[in-house]
This record gives structure tokens, sequence and C-alpha cells, in this order.
């Protein structure tokens, strides 16, 4: 049993619709420099089809990626099942990680080559969401770097049609409510420091996505971690990572017993 069409929810105000739950996808296309509490391999193509198509037949059509997820982006723009129009895909700008390494670029040209690679990459002629992969300075790069001036010119030419920025601090996720679509931050039952911005973004209807709902796999109570976050009345979608299809349905289950009135 998955999410019903009926139980998809309106991302703020940008027009886009999404499962109570996304896919995470850290782990499809990286396993170094990562925080999660067990090494693992990355799954072979054929354990990324299963596990998009389980995605898919629980109801989940958001799925979040980023260039900073070393091959991430390529297997999805390879594997990906069903048509475009089936997902609601979520990259990112500011980070690329390589050599082991995240390397930061927020500047006007990085983010038109960022926005062009993925493009390539997904295989596709439109990003629905694109995010600010904020590092640690993220009010000042969100105020000073240009690189909101550059995604709100893609979005205007029809290539990106929501945009926002992953948060870190209470201040660059009011900014990014302010002027964005879209933000997507950190609230899970251990860390609730955020939730000025949950309140701000429900005043003025833009889109929440929770990321890090199991604190990378750290917390202990998965069902409850879902309940929490299911009655949020802010957050349209919290993203979770797994490359367990067994776990997937599991954490699907949870959310759609949760939603039960
Ligand atoms: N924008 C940003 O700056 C940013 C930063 C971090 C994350 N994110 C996004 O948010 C997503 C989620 O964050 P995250 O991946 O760091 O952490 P998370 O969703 O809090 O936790 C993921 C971990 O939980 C495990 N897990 C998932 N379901 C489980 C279940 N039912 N039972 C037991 N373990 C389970 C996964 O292992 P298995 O694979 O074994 O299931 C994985 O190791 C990322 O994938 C990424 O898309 C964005």
């Amino acid at each position: 049993m998955g999410f019903q069409p009926q139980q998809l929810r309106t991302l703020g105000d940008c027009g886009l619709k999404v499962s109570p739950l996304g896919i995470g996808t850290v782990k499809l296309g990286r396993n170094t420099g990562i925080k999660y509490p067990q090494a693992f391999d990355l799954p072979d193509d054929h354990q990324v089809s299963v596990l998009l198509e389980t995605a898919r037949a629980l109801g989940i059509n958001l799925i979040d990626t980023a260039p900073a997820y070393g091959i991430s982006e390529q297997r999805l723009g390879q594997l990906l099942p069903g048509s475009r129009g089936d997902w609601v895909v979520c990259t990112k700008v500011g980070e690329q990680y390589q050599d082991q390494k995240s390397h930061y670029d927020f500047s006007a040209k990085a983010t038109r080559l960022s926005l062009e690679t993925s493009l390539r990459h997904l295989r596709t002629d439109y990003l629905d969401i694109v995010l600010v992969h904020c590092a640690d300075d993220d009010l000042d790069i969100l105020q000073h770097s240009g690189v909101l001036a550059e995604l709100d010119r893609f979005k205007s030419r029809g290539y990106i049609k929501a945009i926002g920025a992953s948060t870190k601090s209470v201040a660059a996720g009011l900014l990014a409510v302010e002027e964005t679509d879209i933000v997507m931050l950190t609230c899970n039952l251990d860390d609730q420091s955020q939730q000025p911005v949950l309140e701000r973004a429900r005043a003025l209807n833009k889109g929440v996505l929770l990321k890090k709902l199991f604190a990378s796999g750290h917390l202990q109570d998965n069902e409850a971690a879902i309940n929490f976050a299911m009655t949020q009345r802010a957050v349209a979608s919290a993203i979770i990572g797994t490359i367990n299809p067994t776990h997937l349905a599991a954490n699907v289950s949870a959310a759609v017993k949760a939603l039960q009135p």
C-alpha cells in the first residue's frame, strides 16, 4: 500500500504537487565523505532500477539529487522509470564533489555551468526544482553570490519550475522563504531549531522540504520520526535517503499510517 494520487501535496504556491515522502539519492552516487553510520557499496544499475520502480509503485513522485552526490544525477538520467512528467526532480547548484572533497562556487558562471550539466546528466529539458546547495555561510551566499539571480534567469526562461535553497541557519531559511519558492531544511525529533522558518513559510505559503529526517541514519525510532514529519503542517514532503526497497516500503507504510484520519 502506498500514497494515493489525492495524497499529493501542493508545494507552497509554485504549482508543483509532491508525495508526502520523497527519495534522497546521495547513496545512489557517492559513498565517500558521508555521514552515514555504516559504509556501503553503491547499488548496481539493477538495484537502482528496482528501487526507483518501488518508489513509483508506492506513489512517490519526488526525487532529490545534486551534482555533489557523485554520479547520482547521471544514474537517474539513465534509470528513472516512466515518463519525465511522472517525477518532480529536485537538484541543486553550488557544491561539487571531486577528488573526495566538496568544492563550492555560487557565482553566476558556475551556476550556469552546473545547470547545463544537470540538464544533460538528467537527460531532460527542464528541472522541476533547483536549490542552492548552501555551505556553512549560507546567509552570505544567498545575499551576495549572485546565485539566486542566475536561478531566477533560468526560471524565467522556462528551464526551472521552482527555485529555493537548502539552508542551515534560521536566518538563511527565512531569507529563502521570503525570496524564493522553496526551502529545504533539517527538522527532526532531535533538532527543531528551524521552527521559525516553518512558521514563516506557512504564513507566506512557501514550500518546505525536510532533509535528514533520520539524522542521516543515526536516529533510532524511524516511525516516530515519520509521524513527526507528517504532522508538521508547513511541510510538504520529507526527503528520506535509502537504497533499500524494504526500508522504502516501511517508510511509506509508516507515513500512510500517520496520515490516516
Ligand atoms: N541539501 C542538502 O544540503 C542535503 C543534505 C543532506 C541531505 N540531503 C537530502 O536529504 C536526503 C536525506 O538525508 P540523508 O540521506 O543524509 O539522511 P536520512 O534520510 O536522515 O537517513 C538516511 C539513512 O537512513 C537509513 N534508512 C532509511 N530508511 C530506513 C529504515 N526504514 N530503516 C532503517 N534505516 C533506514 C538509510 O539506510 P538504507 O539505505 O540502508 O535504507 C540511510 O543510511 C539525502 O539523500 C539528500 O537527498 C540534502
